[in-house]
């Protein structure tokens, strides 16, 4: 049914190594067939290194990024008033968990790296999933690690003068620095990778621990140690009544709102991008994914809860950077400095997840063909001999000796421990393009309507599946109601973008139906196929 087009030839290299995942367990009667080339899973799935910790601080560490610390005041604005705000706040959290519950069921029915690609292959064909591809690979993916590295860049400068004033090509500089360093630590390892990715995750659940128990504290005490008396302005505080100016059911203003707190929570279907990597894919998906977003929706309320306890409610609408002004109200302007250093490290994190996860999305694009076939190669081998190992291979004449050693593997290598470099270095140099142009306002509504476009798509190709394929073996089933919930929101979250800035939609279109060219481009072979097709012509004309 599908065209399998020539460039996915570059699968044949891998057939004589260990067959696909025997954690799939259709994959003897191949529910992929329909698939075209891609029930040879390539050769970093075979690698199988993702324990349910790795996976969980994944998810974790993406979502837990820049938001929570920064976008509370616009929250807060368009919202309204302090308790509209909260009630955004756990909206967006309860969106967020319809969406990937939703991605749990497709994740585990389909079982393959490159998330919502390949499950929008499986149910719409090559095209929409190549448009996805396409947008995620050149826009999303890097769009969203830029704002990540650029806010990370503004934090650090904060550290250093929390008065702020940073100026931008400084901060510019820093967040392509961070890039590098992330995209080398990717790249190296995938065990290092992880380790970090551990690390991080604790130390974000403790700084937001943190916030939220100073809340408690403060709002109980009156404590605070910057010298400006007692915070006890929440007590007076009408939770419910609409700031002056302001009307009650204002639409618009709620779904800008709710934009706002889906920053915060996104990252939520990117799990779902290493689902071939991980060692138990279908018990492990909807774990992690029913573990992290309570975990992350409570951890939310929670600290914006503090913030209103301990800030006035001017501060919290007008500041950028909440968290500092959380950490100077308590401790003066030390605490600043500390809680910009959390953000800082919470940003560098978010930026270390967002890296190994869009390697895999570019690599499985590459692996599929939407992309130079080079982008699905694997590149870089760390690898590590013990003495006395019994897999020494002849590389490593150090460990013969009975010594310890790393050796790297550089070009193309199949083996296990390597890494998907030229994906990655594809998506730094994207990234370093847009954190260099970038214009985060316009970027981030882009990336609202663009992405939430391919997240409805996706999660209606699950209701479709249901109905077209109920045999369809699905190790996780979510409720019904669930992505039926999400389409209708999204739907309206969509709608009110297309309103609220017709500009920015009309890119996403324009951008997005720029990949039909390409997608044909691809499909017929590039300039090959196009001189084919034009000598066919010129001989049928004659
Ligand atoms: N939730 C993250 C934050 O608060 C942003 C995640 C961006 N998404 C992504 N796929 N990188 O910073």
């Amino acid at each position: 049914r599908h065209r399998s087009y020539s460039v996915s030839s570059a699968f044949d290299f891998n057939t004589h190594l260990v067959p696909l995942t025997p954690s799939a367990p259709g994959a003897g009667n191949n529910r992929y067939a329909s698939m075209g080339g891609s029930s040879d899973n390539g050769s970093l799935e075979r690698q199988k290194s993702l324990t349910f910790i790795n996976s969980l601080a994944l998810l974790l560490g993406l979502q837990i990024g820049s938001g929570i610390f920064s976008s509370p005041s616009q929250v807060n604005n368009h919202a309204g008033s302090p308790g509209a705000a909260l009630l955004i706040w756990f909206v967006a959290g309860i969106l967020a968990w319809t969406g990937a519950a939703s991605y749990a069921e497709l994740g585990g029915a389909i079982p393959l790296n490159g998330g919502a690609q390949a499950y929008l292959r499986y149910c719409f064909g090559e095209g929409v999933s190549f448009s996805f591809a396409w947008t995620a690979v050149m826009v999303l993916k890097p769009g969203s690690a830029a704002i990540i590295a650029i806010i990370f860049g503004e934090y650090v400068l904060r550290v250093f003068s929390p008065s702020g004033g940073a100026n931008m090509w400084l901060v510019k500089g820093i967040a392509l620095i961070a890039l590098m360093v992330v995209t080398g630590i990717n790249a190296v390892s995938t065990k290092l990778t992880m380790r970090l990715s551990d690390l991080f995750m604790y130390g974000k659940i403790l700084a937001l621990l943190l916030i939220t128990v100073l809340g408690i504290v403060v709002a109980a005490t009156g404590l605070n140690l910057d010298g400006t008396g007692a915070s006890r302005d929440w007590r007076e505080r009408n939770w419910f009544t609409p700031a002056e100016g302001r009307g009650g059911w204002e639409m618009g203003e709620w779904a800008i709102a709710l934009y706002a707190g889906l920053w915060a929570f996104d990252g939520w279907d990117n799990v779902n991008y290493v689902v071939g990597e991980m060692k138990h894919p279908t018990r492990d998906l909807p774990r992690v994914i029913h573990t992290a977003m309570p975990v992350v929706i409570s951890s939310y309320l929670l600290a914006n809860m503090a913030y209103y306890f301990v800030l006035p409610y001017a501060i919290i609408g007008s500041s950028n950077t909440v968290a500092v002004a959380f950490g100077t109200k308590i401790f003066g302007p030390l605490g600043g400095i500390l809680f910009a250093l959390a953000v800082t490290l919470s940003c560098f994190g978010a930026l270390n997840a967002t890296t190994f996860t869009s390697g895999r999305l570019v690599y499985a694009a590459g692996k599929e063909g939407y992309l130079p076939s080079l982008f699905g190669k694997l590149g870089l081998r760390m690898h590590h001999e013990e003495p006395g190992s019994t897999r020494i291979t002849t590389d490593s004449k150090l460990a013969q000796a009975g010594r310890k050693c790393t050796t790297f593997f550089v070009g193309d290598t199949e083996q296990l421990g390597a890494t998907p470099i030229y994906a990655m270095l594809l998506n730094a140099g994207l990234t370093a393009c847009y954190i260099l142009v970038g214009e985060f306002g316009t970027l981030l509504t882009f990336y609202g309507v663009a992405g939430y476009s391919f997240y409805f798509l996706t999660v209606l190709g699950l209701i479709m599946l249901r109905i077209k394929e109920p045999g369809l073996e699905r190790p996780y089933r979510t409720w019904i109601t669930t992505p039926i919930c999400f389409c209708c929101v999204s739907l309206f979250l969509i709608s009110r973008g297309v309103f609220q800035a017709p500009i920015q939609t009309l890119a996403v279109v324009g951008f997005v139906s720029l990949s039909i060219p390409v997608f044909w481009w691809r499909v017929g072979g590039g300039w090959k196929g196009f001189w084919a097709w034009v000598t066919r012509r010129g001989s049928r004309g004659g």
